[in-house]
């Protein structure tokens, strides 16, 4: 299981200090969430974010896209340092080709499906990801209400990776609590916002997510 804290839920006038915390707690990746105020109805951040983020962490950078037509700013955003980039299906018209840009600029491919998204969107371009990343609340904000058909997903598209390495990922409401679930049903990656960065010790909640998660593994 890899722990993915997502700093969305950090002090953005204080996020050095905040990914040194969960980079020393033994996170594996760092999800970063760009939006866009069109897509999802909130905006965040951008490269130049990412590039300051890149020079302070050697953890690898789990950038997921919320913005519209996300084909546009492949290279920007691999550039600005992402090892992972993650588009939304539902932003783009030509996703395989779209997975093919990711990959060609040198970056690892992944696609989110929001809620209301079925698996099925991704049946032809599986050998063009790497990272399946699964939605339990409508994207922009933090903090919401897990939204329980994700365990159904997860198991769909679980099935539909058979044993590949690609990474299988669920984001949105995620905290130990549920990890363990979500392990079950095959998550490979837990991203964690407000569960992490709300809590008083960050370092702490990145050990009880991956605790819990690997309670689950070993039943
Ligand atoms: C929401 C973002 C998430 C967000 C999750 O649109 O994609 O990564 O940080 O936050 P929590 O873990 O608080 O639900
Ligand atoms: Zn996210």
């Amino acid at each position: 299981m890899r722990i993915a804290p997502s700093i969305l839920s950090a002090d953005f006038a204080a996020l050095g200090d905040a990914i040194a915390r969960v980079e020393a707690a033994g996170a594996d990746l760092l999800h970063i969430d760009v939006m866009d105020g069109h897509f999802v109805p909130n905006l965040t951040l951008g490269p130049p974010v990412i590039e300051s983020i890149r020079k302070r962490t050697r953890l690898p950078l789990d950038v997921h896209l919320m913005i519209e037509e996300p084909e546009r700013w492949v290279d920007t955003y691999v550039k600005a340092g992402a090892d992972y980039l993650t588009l939304h299906v539902e932003a783009c018209a030509h996703l395989e080709r779209a997975l093919h840009m990711i990959r060609e600029a040198g970056a690892k491919a992944g696609a989110a499906l929001n809620p209301a998204t079925g698996p099925g969107t991704l049946e032809y371009v599986l050998d063009d990801l790497d990272l399946v990343l699964v939605m339990s609340v409508n994207p922009g904000f933090g903090g919401q209400s897990f939204i329980p058909t994700a365990y159904e997903k997860l198991r769909r598209i679980r099935g539909m990776l058979g044993k590949s390495d690609v990474l299988l990922s669920v984001d949105g409401g995620v905290k130990a609590a549920n990890a363990a679930s979500l392990a079950q049903a095959g998550a490979t990656v837990l991203v964690a916002g407000s569960s992490v960065f709300g809590a008083a010790d960050p370092g702490a909640a990145v050990a009880a997510l991956r605790t819990a998660a690997e309670v689950a593994r070993s039943a």
